[in-house]
């Protein structure tokens, strides 16, 4: 299938791996990249410049087709040393980055002089036609369904795609609730490119996370996420836990009173704990509404193949039969 976004990115189908904070490891992003998407390692969960220089590599190694690296620029106190990493990802010959968070101005001329193409994850119209002017290349539209960051204007994917389409001139993906082969053709029809997903590439054999929170995906339904933080303006989808409902508890005991630090303990160090330990009920992590819609643990190779086998039967079979009838 040939659209903006595979003829961008120099792959043969358009699907993303969008990063993910202790998912978005070496054997995930080459699986991807090997089944002929677009595997992403997430760049913060390596601790320093020099990790991820170590990550690329091995990814590297694992294959040889295109695969980018996610950078979030998230307000912090001490930022993490951004120069350092973009280095690493110039140095390691990446030539995609996924941005996310804040917007990347500052970074974008040391990304384009090596010749980088910048897909940055928005949940808003507003904020993608930025992300146009300020020379992004094509955009990930995040949808209110989206796991992690929804943002705090709550429009899901089937007006937000069809709004980023009328106002949008580079290409885009859908993200936030994406599957299939339904989801992949429903977001071309939205006007979008491709698709970006990321719960779904959770529950994969290759994704580097224990089996407890596979498991877990393959067992939820559509109801069982939670959006936490919107008292703080950093709302975040996640999955309905007993530290997610911990921290809901804090947020209505203290009202617009809350802090971050009175919730830190659900989510400092909750990452390594669910994705490497599979300590289930230890702390909050991001999941999207998708959970619904996941039911086994393929291989990427029989995810990717299954998707674009629907995808191009609902087009050549079922939309071409009703458009002829
Ligand atoms: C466990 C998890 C961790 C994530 N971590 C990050 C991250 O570190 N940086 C980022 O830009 N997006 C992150 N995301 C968002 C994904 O890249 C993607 O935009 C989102 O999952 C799309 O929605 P979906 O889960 O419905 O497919 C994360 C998502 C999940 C599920």
């Amino acid at each position: 299938m040939k659209t903006r976004i595979t003829e961008l990115f120099g792959i043969e189908h358009p699907i993303i791996q969008g990063g993910m904070h202790y998912v978005g490891f070496a054997e995930l992003a080459s699986a991807v990249s090997n089944a002929g998407g677009l595997g992403i390692i997430t760049g913060l969960t390596q601790r320093t410049p020099e990790l991820l220089a170590n990550e690329i590599a091995r990814c590297r190694e694992m294959t040889s087709k295109p695969f980018g690296v996610n950078l979030s620029f998230l307000p912090a106190v001490n930022p993490p040393d951004y120069a350092g990493y973009i280095r690493a990802i110039i140095d390691g010959g990446v030539k995609v980055v996924e941005t996310a968070g804040n917007n990347p101005q500052k970074w974008l001329p040391m990304m384009k002089d090596a010749g980088i193409k910048v897909i940055h994850k928005c949940t808003s119209v507003r904020h993608a036609l930025k992300a146009e002017s300020i020379g992004c290349d094509a955009i990930s539209v995040d949808g209110f369904e989206c796991g992690g960051h929804p943002g705090e204007d709550d429009v899901p994917n089937f007006i937000l795609l069809p709004r980023a389409a009328e106002e949008l001139k580079i290409p885009f993906v859908a993200s936030g609730g994406m599957a299939d082969g339904r989801s992949l053709v429903a977001a071309l029809a939205l006007g979008a490119d491709g698709m970006n997903m990321g719960t779904r590439f959770m529950a994969t054999v290759e994704a580097p996370i224990h089996d407890n929170v596979k498991q877990a995906i393959v067992q939820a339904s559509e109801l069982d996420t939670r959006i936490v933080m919107r008292p703080l303006r950093n709302t975040e989808r996640v999955f309905a836990n007993a530290a997610t409902e911990e921290v809901l508890r804090k947020e209505r005991e203290l009202g617009s009173r809350i802090r971050f630090e009175d919730i830190a303990p659900e989510l400092a160090g909750a990452y390594p704990r669910i994705m490497q330990q599979g300590d289930m009920q230890s702390g909050v992590w991001s999941c999207g509404m998708v959970v619904g819609l996941i039911h086994d643990v393929p291989t990427v190779q029989q995810l990717i193949d299954r998707i674009m086998g629907e995808a191009h039967a609902l087009i050549d079979q079922r939309l071409a039969g009703i458009s002829a009838a």
